[in-house]
This record gives C-alpha cells, structure tokens and sequence, in this order.
C-alpha cells in the first residue's frame, strides 16, 4: 500500500486566492503582482536553504513582499502588508482538495502533509481550510532547518512516515519539489493545476500526470 505525501501551498491550498485582496489595490495589476511574490518567495527559501540560513517560511514571505513592494512601486504601507500576510493564514483548499482526499482515504490509503510552512503554521492553515482531519500527521521541514528540494527534507519526510522511499509518493503542483521527491528516490505525482503550468525541461518525469486530486485517486497505482 502506498504512502502520499501532500505539498501544501499550491497543491492543497490555493495562495492566488490573495490575488482577490491585491485586486482591490493594484486592479489588473494584481495577477502579476501575486506571481512575483510567490516566485520571489519561493528563491528566498532555495537561498537560505543553499546558505544554511533557515528562517520560518513566513519570513521568506513577508521579506518576499517587501522587495516586490519596492520593485514594483506597490502603494502598500507596512499596516496594509501586515494585512496582506495575514491572508496567508486563510487560504482556501481548492475544490478537488477534500473529494480527492476522501477517496485516497477510501482505499486505505495513508495521507500526510508536508510542507515549507511551519509545523504551527501549516496545521492552523490546513484546520481553517477543513483538511487537517484526512493527515497522519502534518510534516514540515521546520524540524530540520531546511527546505525542499534539499533532499534532507524528503529524508525527513520518510523518517517521519517510516515508510520506504519506493513506496511512497509526493503529491505536488510544483515542479521543483516533484523533481527534489524524485531526487531523493520517492514516487511523485504532479498536480498541473493549469493548462500554463510548465515542468522543467530536466529529463525526468513525475511517475504520474494528474489534474486533480479526484484524478488521482483513480490513477494512483496499488
Ligand atoms: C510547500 O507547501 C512551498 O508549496 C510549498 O512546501
């Protein structure tokens, strides 16, 4: 029987869904605004990971959107950022998120998160999205001062679930965290959450193409 491991931001959660807050402010502004926070984010984390120099994921946030503030000249005080960081503390799952997980746990399945985020963070995040009650166990990277992809983390992971790396699976819409699990010898499916959505051109494959996590469900093998 397999062992799924869930991304969390991006994969079960939907951090765009800031892009509603942003609109009201930047107008069509705030697609690409939200884009490059997120990308920008997400380079603070693979540089501290680089440089030994952990912090709490939230910080790679919050400094994230301080520097895409400046860049792009946004009119955000430090009262209006405050609010805008606070948004992450509520994003919604997307749609697909607890059917698909109902039917994984259907099959017997074992589920755990496992994320950037936070051990505190990500727990209050998945319980206000209504997900917490499907996980094992929520794994964050926290506990060894890392993120993905360094494979420490995917090692962590499998600590943590105890079970092989050939048998169990990252689930993730991000290319760099399937292609880290990969790396690190575990199964992986990725989530293409849109048509846009572009893996890295790396010459490795996820194990499994989805859309969805309803597709996954119906694709997963054994
Ligand atoms: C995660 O949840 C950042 O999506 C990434 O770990």
């Amino acid at each position: 029987m397999p062992t799924l491991a869930f991304d969390v931001y991006g994969t079960l959660i939907d951090p765009s869904d800031v892009t509603r807050q942003l609109r009201t402010t930047l107008g069509e502004r705030a697609e690409g605004f939200y884009q490059s926070w997120r990308d920008k984010q997400l380079e603070y984390s693979f540089r501290r990971g680089l440089m030994g120099a952990y912090v709490d994921f939230a910080q790679c946030t919050r400094e994230a959107l301080a520097f895409v503030c400046a860049q792009a000249q946004a009119p955000f005080d430090a009262a209006a950022q405050q609010g805008l960081l606070e948004a992450w503390n509520h994003l919604p799952a997307f749609a697909d998120s607890a059917p698909g997980l109902v039917a994984l746990q259907q099959r017997g399945i074992r589920l755990y998160a496992f994320s950037n985020g936070s051990q505190a963070a990500v727990g209050a995040l998945l319980e206000q999205a209504g997900l917490a009650e499907f996980f094992d166990e929520i794994v964050s990277v926290e506990a060894v001062h890392n993120f993905k992809p360094a494979p420490l983390v995917y090692q962590h992971l499998l600590s943590r679930t105890g079970s092989a790396a050939a048998t169990t699976w990252l689930v993730s819409s991000n290319p760099f965290d399937v292609l880290g699990a990969s790396h690190a010898g575990l199964r992986s499916a990725w989530v293409r959450r849109s048509e846009q959505a572009q893996f890295d051109p790396w010459g490795i494959e996820p194990d499994l193409q989805v859309a969805s996590l309803l597709q996954l469900a119906e694709r997963l093998p054994g």
